[in-house]
């Protein structure tokens, strides 16, 4: 299948790429000419390609940078001129720029067009306050608390009421063997092969996803046509505290320099961050989609790099 996508240099993206390899890529990045915000350069990619699939990925996903952007996207939505503010957005490529305007042109370009919509949004739209036992469902109205995660949420609500088939494919703490940007296990493994101290969160919850089951469930949802909202995580929730240590267990590597932080002293000086992030993943897993719990995923990591 041809898909034309966006963010495949990243971290999540570009293992997709080598993964999926039955399907053709189209790439729309700014190595390619085509930035997000920029309304023309996004309707001529999308109209010009005869993909029927958009996967969009790209994102602005530093979530204290996001933070920062706030008071300047505030200052621009308040502006009555919608011309100038697109401008400014084009222009400043700003948290609300990327994630919300960005993903605004997709959507209409691929609405103008008759393209199916797909796209990756993260676990950092709910609160984290008090999920539910089971962890959140896809039924859970979300509500973000940090300017990454309201960009996010915001785009969402924008693919929901979109003409065209959709489908939001929620990720958390993606991880993989590999890669030009690091992620939590390979900072962990890092620190632990060079047998640097490891300061970690004892009272946070997450659900890291190993990307490569990412890739596949991407792959199913795209050839079953499924629509709507799925949660792509992990079959695990954990601490970061625990992360760090089955990192060194699973690679047989000295624990005895992690030490123990509060999510109050770790994040302090951050933007906000939902702390209970266990997430369900039930739907895709009635797709006959299988994602590793993180211990499996350490496993599958540390094969991957001994070959
Ligand atoms: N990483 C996480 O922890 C995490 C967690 C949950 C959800 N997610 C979601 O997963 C998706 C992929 O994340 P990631 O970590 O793989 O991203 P990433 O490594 O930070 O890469 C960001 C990608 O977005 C592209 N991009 C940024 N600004 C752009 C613009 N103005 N125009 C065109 N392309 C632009 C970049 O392309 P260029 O090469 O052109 O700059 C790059 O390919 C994102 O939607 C993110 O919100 C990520």
């Amino acid at each position: 299948m041809k898909i034309l996508a966006t963010g495949l240099t990243g971290l999540v993206g570009s293992r997709l790429v080598e993964l999926l390899q039955n399907h053709q890529f189209e790439n729309i990045s700014t190595s390619t000419g085509v930035d997000i915000t920029n309304t023309d350069q996004v309707f001529n990619a999308i109209s010009s390609s005869s993909a029927e699939i958009v996967l969009h990925l790209a994102a602005k996903t530093n979530v204290d940078s996001c933070e920062e952007d706030k008071k300047e996207d505030l200052k621009i939505l308040g502006q009555e001129d919608s011309i100038r503010r697109e401008q400014e957005w084009s222009q400043k490529k700003t948290a609300w720029a990327v994630n919300t305007f960005g993903t605004q042109n997709i959507v209409r370009a691929c609405e103008k067009t008759k393209k199916k919509f797909f796209f990756v949004s993260t676990d950092f739209v709910f609160d984290g306050d008090a999920p539910p036992q089971n962890g959140y469902t896809e039924d859970i109205i979300p509500c973000a608390i940090n300017w990454y995660g309201q960009t996010k949420l915001e785009a969402e609500n924008i693919t929901q009421k979109a003409t065209i088939p959709w489908t939001i494919i929620r990720i958390g703490f993606p991880y993989c063997a590999r890669g030009k940007k690091s992620d939590l296990l390979r900072t962990f493994l890092t620190r632990l092969t060079q047998k640097q101290p490891i300061a970690a969160v004892i009272d946070q919850i997450i659900t890291p996803t190993f990307i490569d089951d990412i890739a596949l469930a991407i792959n199913t949802l795209i050839t079953h046509n499924a629509t709507g909202i799925y949660h792509v995580v992990g079959s695990q929730s954990l601490t970061p505290f625990d992360v760090a240590q089955t990192v060194a267990k699973k690679f047989n590597l000295d624990s005895s320099g992690i030490s123990k932080i509060t999510r109050n002293e770790f994040y302090k000086n951050k933007a906000p961050r939902p702390f209970q992030l266990k997430v369900n993943n039930d739907k895709i897993s009635q797709l006959d989609i299988s994602m590793k719990t993180f211990e499996q995923g350490v496993e599958e990591i540390k094969r991957q790099l001994e070959n």
